[in-house]
């Protein structure tokens, strides 16, 4: 794991799996099926580093060799929230590693004259304040969207907030931490900057339709 030296809060996983996977992912030759197992791959290796500070407890096992101390998770509860609709390819992969989170979602989408965030869907579990939220999504471009989503979530009682993304431009990280205090953000690089669209450079293109084949 690697600190960006311009915003402490973000965390750039330079682990060399997740960079070999990231190239693959980028390249306009990947289909849709290898686009999707990546996706699921990168967010489980994500989430194994942004969950590296959860408490540990101390129990008793007994191995079929001796009784010995060991560590067990000391019950964190867990929230996944993936922004509809690129955020859902990358639940799968950390629940996986996680069973007993709880998954909310959040429907947003980017109108593409304006880039500005529409909200169309929000439901989340009822206990949301007591749990580690992970907001998931693919792109952190103008920040829009994710800034939106923090909001949503802080306004619906959620504390700790942490921000999963697999590219970050940025524009968008300036964005989130212009709006939202105390998020980390993880991200599995930092791209150069954003194009006229609002597409991050060199980026990988539109998540969502990579995701689900809609173009
Ligand atoms: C993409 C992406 C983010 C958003 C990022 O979603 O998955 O949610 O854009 O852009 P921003 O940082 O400028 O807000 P999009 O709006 O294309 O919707 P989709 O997931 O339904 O394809
Ligand atoms: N959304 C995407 O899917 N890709 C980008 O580059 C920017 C926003």
């Amino acid at each position: 794991m690697a600190k960006d030296p311009r915003w402490d809060n973000v965390v750039v996983i330079d682990h060399p799996l997740v960079q070999h996977k990231l190239s693959i992912l980028r390249d306009v030759g990947t289909g849709a099926k290898e686009f999707r197992e990546l996706v699921k791959e990168l967010a489980m290796l994500e989430a194994y580093e942004a969950t590296r500070s959860f408490q540990l407890l101390e129990t008793v096992v007994r191995t079929p060799i001796t009784q010995t101390t060991t560590f067990v998770l000391a019950g964190k509860k867990v929230a996944v929230i993936p922004i509809l609709r690129a955020g859902l390819g990358m639940v799968e992969g950390i629940i996986e590693l996680i069973p007993a989170a709880k998954v909310g979602h959040i429907g947003l989408y980017r109108d593409p004259e304006t880039l500005q965030p529409v909200e169309y869907y929000c439901k989340l579990p009822e206990d949301i304040g007591e749990r580690d939220v992970l907001i998931v999504d693919p792109m952190l471009a103008t920040g829009g969207s994710a800034a939106a989503a923090v909001q949503f979530l802080r306004d619906r009682g959620a504390r700790e907030i942490n921000l999963l993304v697999l590219l970050a431009a940025p524009e968008g990280i300036e964005e989130v931490n212009r709006l939202c205090r105390d998020v980390t953000i993880y991200t599995c690089a930092i791209d150069s900057h954003l194009n006229d669209h609002g597409y991050i450079v060199p980026g990988l293109g539109d998540a969502g339709d990579r995701l689900f084949g809609t173009k």
